[in-house]
């Protein structure tokens, strides 16, 4: 279970996002909606412990992720959490299968990939460099590098936000039936895509807005 407790984001240029609580059962999906710059990106980085909160607390399955150090969190990060980002993160001169093995160096066990690759459909590719795939290609081998190590939380920031509308819903469904029984978080701004998740969060409704924290003074 993921618990979001009085949570507040400021940044330097002084913009302060304001969430409500929020809970995420575990083994649940979830997807996020809100307007852009309402902080979807914010909240994954800071469950992902890359950002951390200006105040409040974020609590995964009873810790209190704030008490702990960032090379803790990192350890966590690394060995429970999936992260699939919009870009990819993928390295286009190699391989689909090396853009996996890379995460050996990181203590990580990938030898579920063979099995992940079948499952999303792209095993046969799994020789080609990724500079030779198509978007949903390079995509489905996001999700598959996120979840080799078998997270308990699977993170995703607009997984489908380069795809089109088909093929977008394609990547969903297979992002979800991959990640059964985990804890799939994931960022979208196609409202039809809701019907693939057990819950939607309206990002609008658990942010107190965007509070403009620059004195009356400094704007005169
Ligand atoms: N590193 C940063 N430095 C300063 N401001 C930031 C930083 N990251 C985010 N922000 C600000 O915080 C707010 C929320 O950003 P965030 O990226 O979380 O939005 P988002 O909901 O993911 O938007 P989008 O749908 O466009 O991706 C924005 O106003 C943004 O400018
Ligand atoms: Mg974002």
């Amino acid at each position: 279970m993921i618990e979001i407790k009085s949570v507040t984001k400021q940044f330097q240029n002084e913009t302060a996002i304001d969430y409500k609580d929020i809970i995420f059962e575990s083994g649940k999906s979830y997807m996020l909606l809100g307007a852009s710059g309402c902080g979807k990106s914010t909240l994954l980085n800071m469950i992902a412990g890359i950002m951390s909160p200006t105040s409040g607390s974020i609590i995964i399955d009873g810790v209190n992720m704030q008490e702990k150090s960032q090379k803790e969190k990192d350890k966590f990060r690394i060995k429970s959490i999936g992260y699939i980002f919009q870009d990819f993160k993928l390295i286009n001169d190699m391989t689909v299968m090396d853009n996996i093995d890379i995460l050996k160096l990181e203590g990580i066990d990938t030898q579920n990939a063979p099995k992940l690759l079948s499952e999303l459909g792209i095993l046969e590719k799994k020789s080609s460099k990724i500079k030779h795939l198509s978007g949903g290609q390079k995509q489905r081998v996001a999700i598959a590098r996120a979840l080799v190590k078998s997270p308990e939380i699977i993170l995703a920031d607009e997984p489908t936000g380069n795809l089109n509308f088909a093929i977008g819903e394609q990547v969903i469904k297979e992002l979800v039936k991959v990640s059964k029984g985990k804890t799939l978080i994931a960022v979208t701004h196609d409202e039809r895509l809701g019907i693939y998740f057990d819950e939607i969060i309206d990002m609008n409704e658990i942010t107190s807005g965007m509070k403009d924290v620059i004195s009356p003074k400094e704007v005169e």
